[in-house]
């Protein structure tokens, strides 16, 4: 379906040029007055400019070639203006198709393409903290706008899964438990199936582990030994190895599906690692590497940089390779499975640099096509309420659990006091108010800003938070059941002034849906939905709605709510969200 702002935008340019005028001048937009007028077309100000005329009368004579029925008022006001208010017929024919259209007639411009959206990013043994919370939020949505847009989108957790954390952990775990076999290096028998850690084990051994290294050089010593044999191949070492990622990853899908976040690949650093040698081969010998104390690297800074971009280091001395080379082997490998159009990536923006050199890179050896698209977009910090990056109370980095089970019981709370649903549906119901608290609190604000989380605003059911627009859906949810079969019903011309403001608002779902796609900003619809929210609101509490005895007008009413409602509902699905039955 084309866009509500291109179908006037046409007809406005198909009346300059019935006038006589340039159809180029015809872009109309939406009113920054709209005390005056809903749509705007300010082309017979520069028209002027070029036909020597007043602006006025080319306004006037185009506003004469309009449509009548297209609009409620079309005005050419002084010094030459065109005010624009579409009709009532205009607006319910436009938002029946979108009612009738698959995905409410958005463009599907990402059929055929694929993007592959590396987000997540945990690094294995160690627990999620607060800092992977918006690369899981953001990336999440990010990832459902390619889905409904067309795109074949592929989530990637990326896991850190093959560093020096490995080597720590085997190094400790050899200084605890030496007689495993995993140490002996004759072992030639089965290991065990069992692993020979926990995962509270795992995460206390870690720490731990990386504490030591700053104090006993020994240890550290150790450590990049291990890592170094576990690269290579040593078997007792891989089949640790194989324990840490058994009892990591199970751990780690049970927290990305407590947010409702679900990776389509789980591949991570290590999977990257037999695309190594034949990728810095090939720089070799395309002549892109240079010697630098010992390392291997690639310069990648280019004329006109604003600030110094260092080279990339590939190789260290000491021959092990670091972050960067196994992104880039990573790109090698995505290419080859997937030859994605576009690889987007999340993390924390002090990552800007690494990714900037990494692109150049890539782009220089021809890993990627020229027509792929790189994307890193870096998000702000989440500050405590102090406006200090948010810690726990004696001060150490919140693990994610606590800082979900904190919003959980805050909501909870809540929800019993207020008996807002039976005691069988408190947890279910909880769940998922909580869930969209934390992530409507997060995604409403601007990706790349630091924001400040804020338990008590982000749970308010009132104001700009996520329950609020939860309330908005389950009220007319309520609405439509205690009607009945609604599915069916038409849109009908709006019967008062609020109607009509809700369907100009449903209109802009498309519009919207794409800028929060190009922009990578979740944030627009999050500031949609709140206007759209607003507009059911006033609409309710300004309609007789059930006891309209009018059944026609009852009728279009219902429609009416029926798309907001499934507008809405899809809106908080790209958000990663979804509405109870109650509140
Ligand atoms: N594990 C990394 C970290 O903790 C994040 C990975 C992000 N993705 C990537 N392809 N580099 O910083």
């Amino acid at each position: 379906m084309e866009k509500i702002l291109d179908i006037i935008t046409s007809k406005m340019q198909a009346a300059f040029a019935a006038a006589g005028y340039d159809a180029s001048f015809g872009r109309v937009t939406v009113s920054n007055r709209p005390d005056l007028c809903e749509y705007q077309c300010n082309g017979a100000l520069s028209a002027a400019k070029q036909y020597h005329c007043a602006p006025i009368a080319i306004a006037k004579a185009v506003v004469e070639q309009l449509d009548a029925n297209d609009y409620d008022m079309v005005e050419a006001v002084m010094p030459g203006f065109i005010n624009l208010k579409l009709s009532g017929s205009f607006l319910a024919g436009y938002l029946e198709e979108m009612r009738n259209s698959d995905s409410f007639g958005i463009e599907k411009f990402g059929t055929g393409k694929t993007v592959v959206v590396d987000y997540g990013g945990p690094n294995v043994a160690k627990p999620l903290h607060i800092g992977h919370l918006r690369s899981a939020i953001i990336g999440e949505s990010l990832k459902r706008l390619y889905k409904f847009f067309g795109y074949n989108a592929i989530g990637d957790i990326h896991l850190g899964d093959w560093g020096l954390q490995m080597g720590l952990i085997i190094a400790e775990l050899k200084e605890r438990q030496p007689d495993l076999p995993y140490f002996d290096p004759d072992f030639t028998g089965e290991y065990p199936a069992e692993p020979p850690f926990t995962i509270s084990e795992l995460e206390e051994i870690y720490p731990t582990a990386s504490a030591k290294k700053k104090e006993d050089a020994a240890f550290a010593e150790k450590a990049h030994t291990a890592t170094f044999e576990l690269q290579q191949g040593r078997p007792g070492y891989r089949a640790i190895w194989k324990h840490i990622m058994n009892v990591s990853v199970a751990d780690l899908k049970k927290n990305y599906n407590n947010l409702d976040v679900h990776f389509e690949s789980w591949l991570g650093e290590s999977d990257a690692d037999p695309y190594i040698p034949p990728m810095i081969e090939d720089m070799k010998k395309k002549n892109l590497l240079v010697q630098s104390e010992g390392a291997l690297v690639m310069p990648v800074a280019e004329e006109g940089d604003k600030k110094e971009v260092p080279p990339c280091i590939l190789v260290k001395s000491d021959g092990a390779s670091i972050y960067a080379t196994t992104d880039l082997a990573t790109m090698v490998q995505r290419m080859q499975d997937f030859a994605p159009d576009k690889i987007l990536y999340l993390t924390d923006k002090r990552q800007a640099l690494h990714f900037e050199q990494v692109f150049r890179a890539a782009r220089k050896a021809e890993i990627v096509k020229p027509e792929t698209e790189l994307e890193h977009l870096g998000f702000g910090t989440m500050n405590g309420t102090d406006g200090k990056p948010f810690k726990t109370r004696d001060g150490g980095v919140m693990r994610l659990e606590t800082l979900v089970s904190d919003m959980t019981s805050f909501v909870r709370a809540k929800v019993i006091e207020n008996k807002i649903v039976a005691e069988d549906e408190v947890e279910e119901t909880t769940k998922k108010i909580a869930m969209a608290a934390l992530k409507y609190g997060d995604l409403s604000n601007q990706p790349t800003k630091d924001y400040i989380f804020d338990l008590d605003r982000f749970a308010a059911f009132e104001g700009n938070t996520g329950p609020y627009i939860l309330y908005t859906i389950v009220r007319i949810k309520s609405i439509l059941a205690k009607y009945g079969e609604w599915e069916h019903l038409s849109i009908q011309l709006p019967a008062n002034a609020y109607a009509k403001d809700l369907m100009l608002a449903v209109t802009k779902f498309a519009p919207t849906a794409e800028s929060a796609l190009k922009s990578s900003a979740p944030n627009l619809i999050c500031a949609y939905i709140y206007e759209l929210s607003g507009a059911v609101n006033k609409f309710y509490h300004e309609t007789r709605i059930l006891s309209e005895e009018d059944e026609t007008l009852k009728a279009g009413y219902i429609a009416l709510m029926g798309l907001a409602k499934n507008i809405l509902e899809t809106c908080i699905h790209l958000l990663g969200f979804s509405a109870p039955d109650k509140m």
